[in-house]
């Protein structure tokens, strides 16, 4: 039979150490893999391979599209950009879905309430603030650009119904906080519904992410399948780690329609590499994701089971559990596990046994939903440093406004602060100025806006600039706190 190749990076720190004892147990359950191993990590960051990978490397991945990858060290210092961030972007793993399952053997305050916690997480990966676009407006002011997008949110909510449809689950749960950012995770929010309406059979609902949050620690069997934005599914990917015995025990996929990334959440523990003590569950059940991912569902389940047998007779590694003597270390937790496996009688066989890209596309893919209503430039918010007092900024500004334009408030931190505002309103030095066409006046130009711009200097400091748009009618902008 074929063997199906993946890439694996054994990783850094206890990468190699775990990464070893889980492909020992993948082998000595009979699946039909082999591994072409890349080169990747700190050290070949220090070789002077930026993104911290070899072209080899990143050729061997794109073509075999799967990766099976240990943890990566992130040198220290301004500028280094986190391998593990760059690897799920570049090779736009949308989807990061975590498991949370009770462990036999794990003790944790629902296992001893006797509550079973069985909870799968999706979290988008590529957009919202991890984006990285991040400038200093004025020296005391940061601007971090938080981008969610019609397409991307659909990628991600079509792939967790479509998962929540395989694994016959009941409900699928949006997180958001569209309350406040109702255009960002509004658009996440309403992508949801829309993706929810093909497929009837599952419940859809959604839950604000400070609610979620309690509600996953008082009441965790009411959810099920949870989908979440990227920041906030980061946040409470790790509470739910929490739940079932802490980030030993958390695994993780990186799902995109060309490259999936298999790895465990846990980081590349310094601390204890080279002793042969550190625990490879998680990156062992992230393995699992993976063997299921790519149709070896028997192989999945006898590992898994070989670990609950191990679990349930009391092994361990030093991390957790309690009773010296059964704590094992690595190679031989590994080995607990091997002999724990059940006999394997007969091994998946897949159809297709090459998981090969046949070729990589010419070009960059745009991901755009069709869209044929108005668009309309209402006006344009100005981001300006100042620290004046607003009614001198304002004089300014009318000052120099064209006729189809008026000034319709000034914000400072999002809350306004003229034409009416509190003066216990605290101010930073830079304050957003909300110039809009006056009523009557068609769409404004980009020229109008440019030279609106241009006579304001050098009187006005200009950071950035925002134009306001309308699509098909509607506000495409927040408003500001009191206005
Ligand atoms: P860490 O997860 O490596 O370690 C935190 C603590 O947990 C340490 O005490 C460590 O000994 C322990 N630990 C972690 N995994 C363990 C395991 N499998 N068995 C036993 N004990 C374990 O987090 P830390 O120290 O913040 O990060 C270390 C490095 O790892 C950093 O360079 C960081 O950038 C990188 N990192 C990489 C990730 C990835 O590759 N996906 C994820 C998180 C961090």
């Amino acid at each position: 039979m074929n063997n199906i190749k993946i890439a694996v990076a054994k990783g850094d720190g206890i990468g190699p150490e775990i990464m070893d004892a889980v492909l020992s147990v993948i082998n000595a359950a009979g699946v039909p893999l082999s591994y072409q191993f890349v080169d990747m990590g700190k050290s070949w960051y220090e070789k002077g391979f930026s993104s911290g990978m070899t072209p080899d490397a990143k050729a061997t991945i794109e073509k075999l599209g799967i990766l099976l990858k240990g943890p990566m060290e992130t040198p220290k210092g301004k500028g280094m950009k986190s391998i593990n961030v760059t690897a799920r972007k570049m090779w736009s793993t949308y989807a990061n879905k975590r498991v949370f399952k009770s462990l036999n053997g794990v003790d944790t305050v629902f296992s001893k309430a006797g509550i079973p916690i069985d909870i799968t997480m999706v979290r988008e990966n590529i957009e919202d603030t991890y984006g990285g676009i991040e400038h200093m407006l004025t020296h005391d002011v940061a601007l971090c650009r938080r981008f969610i997008t019609r397409p991307g949110s659909l990628q991600v909510h079509k792939y967790t119904f479509d998962m929540a449809r395989k694994q016959g689950a009941k409900k699928v749960t949006c997180g958001h906080k569209a309350n406040i950012m109702k255009l960002t995770d509004g658009l996440f929010l309403e992508s949801f519904y829309e993706v929810a309406k093909d497929y009837p059979e599952i419940q859809a609902n959604d839950i604000i992410v400070d609610d979620l949050a309690m509600k996953l620690v008082s009441r965790p069997n009411d959810f099920d399948v949870i989908v979440l934005p990227n920041l906030q599914g980061d946040i409470l990917s790790d509470l739910c780690a929490g739940l079932v015995g802490g980030l030993g025990f958390a695994p993780s996929a990186n799902i995109g329609d060309n490259v999936s990334i298999f790895e465990a959440v846990h980081g590349s523990a310094p601390d204890i590499a080279g002793k042969n003590i550190a625990n490879p569950t998680a990156l062992l059940i992230s393995s699992c994701m993976m063997l299921r991912h790519l149709g070896f569902q028997q192989a999945a389940t006898a590992i898994e089971q070989a670990l609950h047998t191990t679990l349930n007779q009391g092994y361990h590694t030093k991390d957790f559990g309690t009773g010296k003597e059964q704590e094992l270390n690595t190679t031989q937790f590994a080995e607990m596990l091997i002999s724990n496996l059940p006999p394997i009688t007969t091994v998946d066989v897949l159809n297709d046994a090459s998981n090969e890209s046949p070729e990589l596309p010419k070009e960059f893919k745009t991901m755009v939903t069709p869209y044929n209503g108005d668009t309309f430039v209402n006006g344009v918010d100005l981001f300006i440093e100042s620290t004046e007092q607003p009614s001198v900024i304002a004089h300014r500004i009318k000052d120099k406004l064209a006729d189809s334009m008026e000034l319709i408030m000034i914000s400072n931190r999002g809350t306004q602060v003229y034409p009416e505002g509190s003066l216990l309103t605290e101010c930073v030095n830079q304050y957003r100025v909300r110039v809009e066409r006056v009523p009557g006046n068609p769409s404004l130009s980009a020229d109008e806006i440019l030279q609106f711009c241009m006579r304001l200097s050098p009187a006005i400091k200009l950071c950035s600039i925002e134009w306001l748009m309308i699509y098909n009618g509607q506000r495409a902008y927040s408003l500001a706190q009191g206005q």
